[in-house]
């Protein structure tokens, strides 16, 4: 499906009936990675997904996108299709986008589920690495990015030929608007470990034992930080813990979904 929120087109999935859940990719990723979440929970509950804007289906923006006003999308989407509070789930860069969310419109969080992400910014010598590679998708296109990072998703142990060629699908097609522009925002990203300690909805943190892109150690920070976290570290999995272990990435959301359900 498609929309318009201020004149920026928007792509998104709206499956399913139900309690509202809404899932937010990672980068350089599209909606369509969450297929066997979205797949697994749309039996019960109304499933959304967009596309961030700069991927997918939903057009770029100029310049740097904060994560404030990714977050600011995601808001203003929910209020076109009336969905009331959510329970959020954000992989990676969409965790960036759901902790300014949950800082931003915390009456809008029924839930929050962070997946292979961290709170905090990035130290100086990273944003500088992302604004330099800014530079490179500007001179040489997106496939300096699709190579640096694909090869990164999945858990090393487990390099499986047929997942690692679907993760490439999911990182096309790229725009370099897009993809700079995130990266810029991602650089300039604050700090979101002050938040913790006032998110009060039930919360997840969840990752992949062998996540090389974002250790496992940020997943167990957050959850410490933010009050009665659940903490789920999967083993045979990395950074795309959704897709390499699905039934016990789907197990654990549904059991979080649940106590979601069971909070006032
Ligand atoms: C992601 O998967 O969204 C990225 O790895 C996040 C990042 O580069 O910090």
């Amino acid at each position: 499906m498609k929309t318009d929120l201020e004149g920026i087109r928007i792509g998104y999935a709206d499956e399913g009936k139900g309690a509202p859940v809404v899932l937010l990719h990672g980068f350089p990723f599209r909606r369509e990675i969450w297929r066997s979440p979205m797949d697994a929970l749309k039996g019960s509950r109304r499933v959304i997904a967009p596309d961030l804007c700069g991927f997918g289906e939903s057009a770029p923006r100029p310049g740097a996108v904060p994560m404030d006003r990714f977050a600011g999308d995601v808001h203003a989407l929910l209020q076109q299709l009336g969905t009331g509070p959510v329970a959020l789930v954000g992989h990676s860069m969409g965790g960036y986008v759901a902790l300014a969310f949950a800082r931003r419109f915390p009456r809008m969080l029924r839930g929050l589920a962070l997946v292979a992400t961290r709170a905090g910014a990035d130290a100086p010598e990273a944003a500088a690495a992302r604004r330099a590679t800014a530079e490179k998708v500007r001179a040489q296109g997106v496939g300096v990015v699709v190579e640096a990072m694909a090869p990164k998703m999945l858990s090393p142990a487990s390099q499986d030929p047929a997942l690692a060629e679907r993760t490439r699908r999911f990182m096309a097609p790229l725009e370099p608007q897009g993809v700079i522009g995130a990266l810029l925002g991602m650089a300039d990203r604050p700090d979101a470990t002050p938040g913790l300690a006032g998110i009060s909805v039930p919360s997840l943190a969840i990752t992949g034992a062998d996540d090389v892109l974002i250790p496992a150690a940020e997943s167990e920070r957050m959850a410490r930080a933010i009050r009665g976290a659940r903490l789920e570290i999967l083993p045979g999995a990395g950074h795309l813990v959704f897709l390499e272990q699905p039934e016990a990435f789907n197990r654990a959301l549904n059991e979080w979904l649940d106590s979601c359900d069971a909070t006032p």
